[in-house]
């Protein structure tokens, strides 16, 4: 976090919680005259603290790094980037409050994040208000670019990953009858539950039952015991990793030895800190491995470690990277940074390459990508598939 935080170089007053990044524009007055060579800037939300930090922060490494690079390289337009950061710490109602600073007070020209869907579909009708175009890197629910068309994100969708993990739970587990328990207070969670038993089902799978329960809960021993009377021979859990290292390490307690699988919301180191040796033998779908071989993924990989303290990058990492070049890119083909203009332009963002696949927005200003498949081993995670849509 404070390696996070130490880089801060002001242009104009900020908010503490502001992390901002200018490696351009040297002058401080510069930036509030809005003619050509000014720094474009770009807001950025993220859950730098609270109980998903490890989402915003990596998502926020990622976004810096190439925000850095393009810098580096001249950045669009012979114009460089100023990355304003606010964050969300985790909380309901931060987003909508720290996005409207960005629009109103930084006037940014564009909104990068958030990764959960609950915060971004929070922002999201700010930004459509203000015609200032978002881009989630990584928040799957559906709902979050229906606010609008200035509402973009750079990942797949729920409908998709659902899918992937019903089959996932057929195929490959050669379950029948699958528990699922579901986090009634995330969006995410409530819209991947939902996705995946329509394909289970439609497949002629069943649902053993349903448990739910809300975010920071702390005890699932109740849901469990249901879930272990429903005689299922698996457990869907599509929540966040706080929860799934909890409810992986309680069922495990209550005897409970059957496969725990979920999406990626399951993606973070501290997966494996909270759930300890209770999470080998679980399974989850996310966005790419830095085990891929490509030659782009890995010399991210390396950019990344060099950058941030030998750090392997996780999927947010390489989303959050994605999306700033995505925006970068159509705010060279919009010729500017004119809110319609760069709407319309990140609206016909066709076959860019970035570390997650290809990123073409389709009408509906979603990205189609492939999944990839995560085991835990021996306290590892360890690549096992990737899905094509
Ligand atoms: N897809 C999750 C959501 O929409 C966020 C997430 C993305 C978490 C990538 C981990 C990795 O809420």
């Amino acid at each position: 976090m404070k390696a996070l935080l130490t880089r801060r170089h002001a242009l104009t007053a900020i908010a503490v919680s502001t992390v901002s990044i200018l490696t351009a524009c040297k002058k401080a007055d510069d930036t509030s005259k809005g003619g050509a060579g000014d720094a474009i800037k770009v807001g950025e939300f993220a859950s730098l603290t609270g109980k998903e930090a490890t989402f915003g922060q990596s998502s926020h490494k990622g976004t810096l790094l190439a925000i850095e690079e393009l810098n580096a390289a001249g950045g669009v337009l012979g114009r460089k980037f100023e990355l304003i950061t606010e964050d969300t710490q985790s909380k309901q109602g931060e987003s909508a409050s720290v996005v409207r600073k960005l629009v109103s007070r930084d006037k940014v020209i564009a909104i990068l994040g958030e990764v959960a869907s609950g915060r971004s579909m929070e922002a999201a009708p700010i930004c459509q208000n203000a015609k200032v175009p978002m881009i989630s890197p990584s928040s799957t629910n559906p709902k979050v670019t229906e606010v609008g068309d200035f509402v973009f994100r750079v990942c797949f969708i729920d409908p998709f990953q659902g899918t992937v993990m019903a089959l996932f739970a057929k195929n490959t587990l050669k379950a029948k009858n699958v528990a699922v328990l579901t986090d009634a207070a995330a969006p995410y969670s409530v819209g991947l539950a939902t996705f995946f038993k329509e394909k289970f089902i439609a497949d002629g799978g069943k649902i053993s039952v349903e448990q739910k329960f809300s975010s920071g809960d702390k005890d699932f021993k109740a849901q469990l015991t249901a879930i272990k009377a429903s005689n299922p021979e698996a457990i869907f859990a599509p929540c966040y990793y706080t929860e799934a290292g909890l409810i992986t390490q309680q069922a495990r307690q209550l005897g409970i030895n059957l496969p725990i699988f979920g999406g990626d919301g399951w993606e973070a180191p501290e997966l494996l800190t909270i759930g300890g040796k209770a999470m080998d033998g679980t399974f989850y779908s996310t966005h790419y491995s830095p085990e891929d071989k490509a030659e782009m993924v890995q010399t991210f990989v390396k950019k990344f470690k060099a950058r941030w303290n030998n750090e392997v990058p996780d999927a947010m990492a390489a989303l959050g990277y994605d999306s700033a070049l995505v925006l970068a890119d159509a705010i060279k083909r919009a010729g500017g940074t004119d809110g319609q203009k760069l709407r319309d332009a990140l609206a016909a963002t066709k076959d860019f390459v970035g570390i997650t696949g290809k990123t073409t927005l389709d009408a509906k200003r979603n990205a189609t990508k492939p999944a990839v498949i995560i085991e835990v081993r021996d306290g590892k995670f360890v690549y096992k598939e990737t899905v094509n849509p």
